[in-house]
């Protein structure tokens, strides 16, 4: 008897077949009950706003039954299901308003399905009357922004199967262990903490899912506890939930008492657990999916995951694995995803490992002391997409195996070891490659003439012995790193339409000038890096094309002219370093213009002039470097206006790209008198790098009294000047300073005693004045003075009583 208008609605979901088969029995027959409709009607009044019109078709003339997303038993008549879960994907479709209690009229409701709407209501608790709807199996709350306790009421619900409250934002250590006819329990994105309880008699669950829960704030996560009794469990994830203890103790019973094991996927990722896996893992051989990534845990990979044959994505990476990889993982032939990276394995990595390992795709077996060796001539039976090697061993030589894998889209073998030229297949083999890192070791010889035929997005080469010229780029490329090599030539011609992101050439042999037509190439570029090179000449104005540029060092060149005008378009950049070149003339009023401009690097070039006054209104200036040059004049009053050296409201806010991206610029800064490599410029704003150093010019006057608001300045150098005056006597408020250099300059009068306030002092340098007194005493500087007697640089005496006279 098929009616054309009985529609069965199979759902297939393996734990919710049984509940869901009920859903298609909305049939014509069905006649609702006044006093649910009633009911039903109630509710609709609790709801105070329902953009989409779900409840349009809720009006009394009709039968109940029929309404949009009510479903009744084709039998009784009985309401059985409310579908009211909004669409997770759109929020301005929700219903808005409160969950009625008049619901509890419905007692032959099965499904209650409210997800995804703002029905929290006034008081913001969960109901406790839903804990009498005692005939639910489905209940569904997810993202109704509840808080407070979970009403102890819903424990009442005894046939309860389903039951997800994931994102619903209760927060108290307040659990609903007892519903053993639960199936389905999704407690995900909550604030749950504490100690799931010890006699769990989830007998039937199949599905847990506690992922992201713990208390950030108050660093409380969910402590791991035996899940002896959870011998139904298919899926257990709690991910990011601050989990701690010892995994041995979560899962020694459940492997042993439950035989045979139903668990199939297990996600504990970033989490704080320890322990180890031989002592429990073995008996879960259903595995599919194994995951553990960052946790604490010890010891070795044992040699029974030869057993998980169903095994397709494992990943351990980021705890501190030990001992070998056991070749047994080369049996896994459904596995697609191994991740191991980040760890402490030793040993050997053969073509053993992957003998049968017909369907890996992903590897990560970087950042251990692994040394994988594989010979050219192997053809593996899988065929790679992302393989990582990096800080494993693979050379001397360059991995021959790799030119088989030719559907790499991944590749990082860097701090790997090679020592050899870049093969000439590279660019055949690897041309569906995105990711290309070989950086960090000893390459010789040129560069592919194909490169710019590989489809690379990145490309990262840095660190080598390469030498010849840089061909031409590939066309998609975004991040260009070629750095620290011997590469030689002019800049390299663009690669297509706006050129990459990143381009750091920096420390080679680069010559010639910056030529007209790098600007078009390169409009796009948002890091660039080409200093240590031997460039010349005046930069082109069109550079300013580039108006994204955030970072630009083109230090340790010979480049020559005034300070650049195409700098004025440059709106967004943070980074300028023009150290060590010829540059010329007189720093532009303008300069105060680059607004987001936080580390500024002049140093060791000819500038004359003034430093111009609008340069205080840099706001974000946390390092200004103007020493060698030859400015003249005084120091600008308005210094208190570098609000980024300074402890203060701020009212601007610096803007930080996500820099993380940028492993590019090398930098060398120099502070406390030492050249120090910071290598990424994330470290440099990471750190509390607060600076001016505008020794050895030819400034003069006063220092001005203003300085001391720079409170959070670390290093403050005006040495080898023409300074008169007095040191600033309230020098002491400047806490933060480590490092203070006023040598060679014409400062008379005492040392204030405040000095001996600058409890973080450890770099003085005052010799060559023509001051007088008494070394102020202090803990620090007692200190300092007992480890390095020569601070004060004296010449003549040192006496406590007269210091850094002039010779
Ligand atoms: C509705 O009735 C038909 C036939 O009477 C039956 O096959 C079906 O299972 C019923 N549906 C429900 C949900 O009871
Ligand atoms: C429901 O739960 C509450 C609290 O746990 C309990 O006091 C009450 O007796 C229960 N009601 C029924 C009908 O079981
Ligand atoms: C759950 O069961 C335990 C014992 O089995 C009992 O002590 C506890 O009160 C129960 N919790 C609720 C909320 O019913
Ligand atoms: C990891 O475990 C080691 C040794 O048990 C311990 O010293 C270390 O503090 C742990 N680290 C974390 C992040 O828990
Ligand atoms: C500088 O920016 C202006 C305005 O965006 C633009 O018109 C000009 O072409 C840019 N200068 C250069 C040299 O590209
Ligand atoms: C310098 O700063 C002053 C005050 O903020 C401003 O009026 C002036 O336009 C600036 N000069 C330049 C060249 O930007
Ligand atoms: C310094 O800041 C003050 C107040 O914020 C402002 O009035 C003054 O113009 C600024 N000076 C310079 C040189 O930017
Ligand atoms: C900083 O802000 C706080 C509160 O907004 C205020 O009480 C204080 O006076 C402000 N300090 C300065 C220096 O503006
Ligand atoms: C940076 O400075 C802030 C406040 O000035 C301080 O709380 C923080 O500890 C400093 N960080 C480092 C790495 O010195
Ligand atoms: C800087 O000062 C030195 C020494 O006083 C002097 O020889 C030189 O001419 C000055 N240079 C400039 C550009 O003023
Ligand atoms: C700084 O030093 C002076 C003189 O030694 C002292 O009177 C003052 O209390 C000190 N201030 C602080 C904040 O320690
Ligand atoms: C040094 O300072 C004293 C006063 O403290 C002054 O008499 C003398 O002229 C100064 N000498 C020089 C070279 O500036």
């Amino acid at each position: 008897m098929h009616h054309p208008a009985a529609v069965l609605l199979l759902i297939t979901c393996f734990f919710l077949s049984l509940l869901r088969a009920a859903a298609g029995g909305n049939t014509a027959s069905a006649s609702c009950l006044p006093h649910e409709r009633d009911a039903l009607l109630a509710f609709k009044h609790g709801v105070t706003s329902d953009p989409a019109g779900l409840l349009a078709s809720w009006r009394r003339d009709e039968d109940c039954c029929r309404w949009r997303d009510v479903r009744c038993s084709n039998q009784t008549s009985r309401v059985h299901e409310l579908r009211l879960g909004s669409s997770s994907s759109s929020t301005t479709t929700a219903l808005v308003g409160q969950i009625s209690p008049s619901l509890l009229a419905l007692q032959h409701l099965e499904h209650l399905d409210l997800s995804y709407n703002e029905l929290e209501g006034p008081t913001g608790r969960i109901p406790e009357f839903l804990g009498s709807l005692k005939n639910l199996k489905y209940l569904d709350l997810a993202d109704i922004q509840f808080s407070g306790e979970l009403p102890p009421q819903l424990g009442n619900l005894s046939k309860l199967q389903y039951l997800d409250l994931s994102s619903t934002y209760w927060g108290r250590t307040s659990w609903i262990w007892n519903i053993t006819s639960l199936k389905y329990l999704d407690l995900s994105s909550n604030r749950l903490y504490g100690q799931i309880p010890h006699k769990l008699m989830l007998t039937s669950l199949q599905f847990l899912d506690l992922s992201s829960n713990g208390d950030v704030d108050k660093n409380m996560g969910v402590m791991a506890t035996d899940l002896k009794n959870l011998c139904s469990l298919e899926i257990l994830k709690i991910r990011s939930a601050l989990l701690y203890g010892d995994i041995t103790e979560m899962f020694k019973n459940l492997s042993s008492h439950c035989s045979p094991n139903q668990l199939k996927e297990l996600d504990l990722g970033v989490n704080q657990l320890t322990g180890t896996l031989p002592k429990w893992i073995a008996q879960l051989t259903s595995l599919v999916t194994l995951d553990l990534r960052s946790n604490n845990i010890t010891g070795p990979l044992p040699a029974s995951i030869g057993r998980f044959t169903d095994l397709i994505f494992l990943d351990l990476s980021y705890n501190h694995l030990t001992g070998n990889v056991p070749h047994e993982i080369g049996v896994l032939t459904y596995l697609t995803t191994l991740y191991l990276n980040n760890n402490d394995l030793d040993g050997m990595i053969t073509k053993e490992h992957f003998a049968d390992a017909r369907s890996l795709q992903d590897i990560d077996l970087s950042y251990n002391a692994l040394n994988i060796d594989i010979s050219s001539e192997w053809q593996p039976p899988y065929k790679l997409s992302v393989a990582r090697f990096a800080a494993c061993q693979m050379g001397p030589h360059f991995p021959g195996w790799l030119q088989w894998q030719v559907r790499l889209t991944d590749l990082d073998i860097s701090s790997a070891g090679i020592a050899d030229k870049l093969p000439q297949w590279i660019s055949d083999a690897f041309s569906n490659v995105k990711y290309l890192d070989i950086s960090n070791n000893q390459l010789i010889g040129g560069l592919p003439a194909s490169l710019s035929s590989m489809s690379l997005y990145e490309l990262y080469l840095s660190s080598n012995q390469l030498t010849g010229k840089i061909p031409a780029l590939p066309p998609n490329i975004s991040f260009f790193n070629l750095s620290n090599n011997s590469l030689s030539g002019p800049l390299p011609s663009g690669s297509g339409a706006m050129g990459p992101i990143a381009l750091s050439l920096f420390s080679n042999k680069l010559s010639g000038q910056i030529p007209e037509s790098f600007c078009k190439a390169y409009q796009g570029l948002a890091v660039l890096d080409l200093s240590n090179n031997f460039l010349e000449g005046e930069p082109p104005p069109c550079l300013g094309v580039m108006e994204d540029m955030e970072f630009i060092a083109l230090s340790n060149n010979s480049l020559s002219g005034e300070f650049p005008s195409f700098l004025q378009n440059f709106t967004s950049v943070l980074f300028l370093d023009l150290t060590k070149n010829k540059f010329t003339g007189r720093l532009p009023a303008w300069i105060g213009n680059l607004r987001l401009l936080r580390i500024l690097r002049l140093s060791h070039n000819k500038f004359v002039g003034d430093i111009p006054m609008n340069i205080t209104s840099l706001a974000c200036l946390q390092y200004m470097d103007l020493s060698n040059n030859e400015i003249s004049g005084s120091l600008p009053s308005y210094l208190s206006n570098l609000t980024a050296m300074r402890k203060t409201n701020m009212t601007v806010t610096c803007y930080v790209d996500d820099i993380d991206n940028f492993h590019l610029i090398s930098l060398s800064v120099v502070l406390k008198g030492q050249e120090r490599n910071y290598g990424s410029i994330s470290r440099v704003f990471d750190t509390n790098m607060t600076s001016i150093d505008l020794s050895s010019n030819n400034l003069t006057g006063e220092i001005p009294e203003e300085i001391i608001a720079l409170n959070v300045l670390v290093n403050l150098n005006l040495s080898r000047n023409h300074f008169i005056g007095v040191v600033p006597n309230k020098i002491g408020e400047m806490q933060s300073l480590e490092s203070l250099g006023l040598s060679w300059n014409k400062i008379s009068g005492e040392i204030p005693a405040t000095l001996s306030n600058l409890t973080f002092l450890s770099y003085l340098d005052l010799s060559y004045n023509n001051l007088t007194g008494i070394i102020p005493l202090g803990t620090q500087l007692d200190s300092l003075h007992a480890a390095n007697p020569f601070m004060y640089m004296l010449t003549t005496k040192f006496d406590n009583i007269s210091i850094g006279k002039e010779d």
